[in-house]
């Protein structure tokens, strides 16, 4: 019997803290050199307010909401993470299970260490109202046929949207790993989407590229090869912003890697306005980085978010308690958004407007 009460994400973190090899635990916690984006995400929620209104809610609210065809039970979704298997021998097996008995979409990670086929499979075995949604997270590889191969894996294993990682011309330096010799993956492990892939050495596992030589072109070119909406996740800046819609992404999720890329970005709920004022309602913005309350989630919505997702919380579910540990979580975050929506006077999810949320300090934003 654990002693320590599960109350909140940071509950989760603390026994994810206990569970893991420090090495790991590092790699998950860590962010990007000095790490000022990773407390960013964290600080910009708090230097939010809520502004509640009154005699106006209803007893039982609407949490669900549908995106890209995908009904979702609540506007929350998991991130990609790479490696579950770092985090429980289970893995991405146990992760895909909770987000199904959650009816939350899982995005897939292409460095996830069990193979796209088996997560899907494992997600199909939980009998819900829902079926179980996954999505794909790929990097563009500079050779296109590699790209192309994945974008068929994972759809015959049947991902519904695709997720193009756009941040990582270079991986983010983390100097947490570099401390702990931490670069590779342990023996035994891989990542699995890209063993056997179309083209590759037979039983062989093709390693991720990242290229600065990606151009809009590669991406123009997998928009044309895929029937799959393609959200684009990492772009930050407004202008990019507008050239992805152009470029006719079905979506972005507003993302900095939650700190792990380039350190001294801004924190994607900062972010937010100026991205959605530039892409003016032609497709849908999710955000990722440093929502770990109910709180966390309506400020996003309120401000115009489409849906949220959860990158490090899912892993210290992981990591806490397995499949067990995931639902945990997502539980917990469904409880407080619910509670928060109450507070709130919102009916749901779609009562969230803007004039819910203020600056906290006079003179920001
Ligand atoms: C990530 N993230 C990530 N993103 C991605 O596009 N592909 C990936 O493989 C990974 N891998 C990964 C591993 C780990 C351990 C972490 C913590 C993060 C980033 C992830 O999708 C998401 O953007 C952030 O984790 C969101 O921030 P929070 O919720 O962790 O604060």
């Amino acid at each position: 019997m654990r002693a320590r009460m599960m109350l909140t994400t940071a509950d989760f973190e603390d026994a994810a803290r206990e569970a893991l090899d420090p090495v790991y635990y590092d790699y998950v916690a860590g962010g990007a050199r000095d790490e000022v984006t990773l407390r960013a995400n964290r600080e910009a929620f708090g230097r939010l307010n809520l502004l509640p209104r009154i005699l106006r809610g209803r007893d039982k609210r609407d949490l669900d909401r549908t995106l890209f065809d995908c009904p979702m039970s609540m506007p929350l979704l998991l991130s990609p993470t790479a490696f579950h298997r770092l985090a429980h021998p289970e893995g991405e097996l146990a992760t895909a299970r909770a987000a199904a008995a959650a009816g939350v979409v899982m995005i897939v990670s292409m460095a996830s260490t069990v193979a796209v086929e088996d997560i899907a499979a494992a997600a199909r075995t939980v009998t819900t109202e829902r079926p179980p949604a996954l999505w794909f997270q790929l990097y563009l590889q500079p050779d296109p046929d590699v790209t192309e191969a994945l974008v068929e894996r994972a759809t015959a294993a049947g991902c519904a949207a695709l997720v193009v990682t756009v941040d990582s011309p270079v991986l983010g330096l983390h100097e947490r790993n570099k401390r702990n010799g931490f670069d590779d993956l342990p023996t035994g492990m891989a990542c699995e989407n890209l063993r056997n892939l179309r083209g590759g050495e037979p039983g062989s596992v093709r390693q991720i590229a990242m290229s600065a030589e990606l151009s809009w072109e590669h991406l123009d070119r997998l928009r044309h090869s895929t029937r799959l909406p393609v959200l684009l996740k990492g772009v930050l800046h407004p202008e990019d912003a507008r050239l992805a819609v152009e470029h006719g992404v079905d979506g972005l999720l507003l993302s900095n890697h939650g700190g792990r890329q380039l350190d001294t970005v801004p924190a994607t709920v900062d972010l937010l306005p100026e991205i959605l004022d530039a892409v003016a309602g032609r497709v849908p913005v999710l955000l990722d980085g440093g929502v770990r309350r109910g709180t966390d989630i309506v400020k996003a919505l309120a401000l115009g978010a489409a849906a949220v997702g959860i990158g490090r919380p899912v892993v210290w579910g992981l990591a806490a308690d397995g499949e067990d540990g995931v639902r945990a979580v997502l539980e917990l975050l469904r409880g407080e958004l619910d509670h928060t929506l109450a507070l709130c006077g919102a009916t749901g999810v779609d009562d969230l407007v803007r004039d819910l949320v203020r600056p906290g300090f006079p003179g920001l934003r």
